[in-house]
């Protein structure tokens, strides 16, 4: 279903050409004939960029593609994030450069030069030694956007442990469930975090999701909000104490990994069932991140890089801590709401630490425009350079309103198409790239894309079809965690023969090779960005004890893109209400998160379902949407 309209034709007379400066001064000025040179000898291409990092021994082998789909990269290298991110950076001028600008909610600010970003990672890598942690082991982070979460990240892959971070707006159930599939012993949180103006009380929910789930022997809290929080003893531990015992020393050897050794897993919805732990390492993931961040956005080193994404989703990971440490950048990391207390409050920050680029999501755009545009014409935003946009298509208005209104119509917007499982960038212009708004444009470095039908045919140009990946690169999810069935079910099985791997999306490519996604093809909702599934928002509803079926779609929704619309019948006896459907609002929220809160709920007496009994949620959303009902014939009666 397409959430926003989009031009129809190629859209050539939108064509917005890059800025003379810009082109003058880009990293990368020639697309296609780098492009040609990437597809031709791709291992080549990837060696190249390999090569721009800190490896503790060369890989052997570029790609081993023996025991496909499981392709590995850069075998026999001996590498650690970490040596990339930080360590290399401190035998140069960059040791003193800002490695991070953190702006808390309240507007408490610290900055973290390389040199003291170690500091900490090194002083909390062996405080997480002294508890136990082990090279391959997983610690899962549930924190807010404070410096210690990519602190976290980063202590947890200098010792070769795997971080799992669950996003700090997920509630009980989730959280719970991501402990237990991790199986993780040790739990980083904190008493809370900032958001607009009220404590998010994160320890309060870590406790009831370790009753849950019984794994964790230690938990660190960092403090931030300052309430009262529960502490046990022998498992509950304050991170300030811990950072001020001699355990703690300001030095740590980074730990020798092999190239496909894991780094992180992070939970992602699919289409059915439990949302499925996706696996990245060392090797690949720095090659890709770091070459990706570099070519489209341009990277300089004196960029002040802002990316407004929760380190909790992979944007976050990719682009605001690993791809840009990576690249020695500075980094900007911002704790709260965009407009707490005014809605200028991103644009005071742009004007005030000197952003030069700005990576965020179609629905930020589209809440902060909302507000209107005399509050970034309050500031100074002359700063900036370029902008990014991801997590979803941009709609016309959002991309005219972010090039004129943020950008002074002078800053290209890269708007990049990827997704967790692809680690980074796919489909994204570079500044030189002349753009066409709601088009995430050509395949980057390496990457070749297609649409095609069921068989594997490709379509015709202007025609939607499924996005497929035609050969693997380093960035590449590598399986899902203890699931390998699932990964290949999920991703390889429909174009084995091909090789090919299902993207999950719809998508067109028009006359002029421009690439146009239309959205998810499975039963995936994208709210605000943000990835969720039908089967988990049902799960909650239906895991409250008034509810005994439940269904949930995505409609259009101005700001967030796509809204949740659940239709539940209840249990035998009971009636529905405006009491009960708030409370089940409530229920889906308390045990999700706040962004999984369904817009409404409405009861029924049956649900469409398909004679094997499947729901479906296609019937509801054209009954929801005053629209065709399409083929019924496998409906139910
Ligand atoms: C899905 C992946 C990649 C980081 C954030 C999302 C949608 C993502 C775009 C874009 C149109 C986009 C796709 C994709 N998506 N970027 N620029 N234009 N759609 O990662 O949570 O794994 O979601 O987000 O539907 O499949 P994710």
């Amino acid at each position: 279903m397409k959430t926003h309209t989009q031009p129809h034709t190629n859209g050539s007379s939108l064509l917005h050409h890059p800025p003379k400066h810009i082109v003058k001064k880009a990293n990368v000025k020639d697309y296609e004939k780098t492009y040609a040179r990437s597809i031709e000898d791709r291992e080549g291409f990837w060696a190249d960029e390999a090569k721009k990092l800190k490896w503790y021994k060369k890989w052997q082998q570029v790609l081993d593609d023996s025991e496909k789909p499981f392709y590995k990269w850069f075998t026999g290298g001996k590498i650690n994030i970490v040596g990339n991110a930080i360590d290399r950076h401190l035998e140069t001028h960059r040791r003193n450069k800002l490695a991070m600008i953190w702006e808390g909610e309240p507007g408490d600010v610290k900055t973290l030069s390389y040199h003291a970003l170690n500091r900490e990672v090194s002083k909390f890598a062996n405080v997480l030694k002294s508890m136990g942690v082990k090279k391959g082991e997983i610690v899962t982070i549930y924190m807010p956007q404070i410096p210690e979460l990519p602190i976290a990240m980063l202590a947890c892959a200098k010792i070769g442990a795997m971080h799992s971070v669950v996003y700090g707006g997920f509630s009980v159930e989730a959280l719970a469930g991501r402990i237990s599939d991790a199986n993780s012993r040790v739990l980083v949180t904190a008493d809370g975090g900032w958001r607009r103006g009220k404590i998010t009380d994160l320890k309060t929910i870590a406790n009831e999701a370790m009753d849950r789930s019984p794994t964790i022997e230690v938990c660190i809290s960092v403090k931030r909000t300052g309430q009262e929080v529960h502490m046990e003893n022998d498992r509950d531990f304050w991170y300030h104490d811990l950072m001020q015992l001699p355990i703690a020393a300001p030095r740590c050897d980074t730990e020798v990994m092999d190239s496909e050794d894991p780094l992180f897993i992070l939970f992602t919805s699919g289409t059915t069932g439990k949302p499925k732990g996706l696996v990245h390492t060392h090797g690949g993931y720095s090659v890709y991140t770091s070459s990706t961040h570099r070519n489209v956005f341009d990277i300089k080193d004196e960029d002040r890089w802002w990316c407004a994404a929760d380190p909790g989703w992979i944007t976050g990971h990719s682009y605001l801590v690993y791809g840009p440490l990576i690249n020695g950048a500075t980094i900007m990391m911002y704790e709260g709401a965009p407009n707490h207390p005014y809605p200028n409050r991103w644009w005071n920050m742009i004007e005030k630490y000197g952003i030069t680029i700005l990576y965020t999501s179609p629905t930020a755009i589209r809440g902060l425009m909302r507000f209107g545009e005399q509050w970034p014409r309050r500031h100074d935003l002359s700063s900036l350079r370029l902008l990014g946009s991801v997590g979803e298509p941009i709609n016309p208005e959002a991309w005219r309103w972010y090039h004129e209104v943020i950008g002074r119509g002078e800053c290209p917007i890269m708007d990049t198409w990827w997704q967790t499982e692809t680690g980074g960038m796919m489909i994204a212009p570079l500044p030189v790239t002349p753009l066409k708004p709601g088009s995430a444009t050509k395949p980057l470095f390496g990457i070749e894309v297609a649409v095609v039908d069921d068989n594997a045919n490709e379509v015709q140009p202007g025609e939607e079809g499924k996005l497929v990946i035609k050969a693997p690169w380093p960035g590449m999810a590598r399986t899902i965690f203890g699931d390998p069935d699932r990964y290949v079910d999920t991703y390889w099985k429909q174009y084995e023969e091909k090789g090919w791997y299902k993207a999950g999306d719809s998508a067109r490519i028009d006359e002029d090779g421009y690439i146009w996604i239309i959205g998810r093809i499975d039963d995936v909702i994208k709210v605000s960005g943000y990835r969720l599934g039908t089967a988990e928002v049902e799960s909650a509803l239906v895991s409250h004890s008034d509810v005994s079926e439940a269904a949930a779609i995505a409609l259009p929704h101005e700001i967030k893109g796509n809204a949740i619309h659940t239709y539940v019948i209840l249990k035998a006896g009971v009636h529905g209400s405006k009491k009960l459907e708030e409370e089940l609002k409530k229920h889906v929220s308390s045990e999700m998160g706040p962004i999984a809160k369904p817009e409404n709920v409405h009861f029924l007496e049956s649900l469409p379902k398909t004679r094997s009994g499947k729901i479906m949620r296609r019937v509801l959303k054209a009954r929801a949407m005053g629209l065709d009902e399409g083929d019924l014939s496998t409906l139910e009666d």
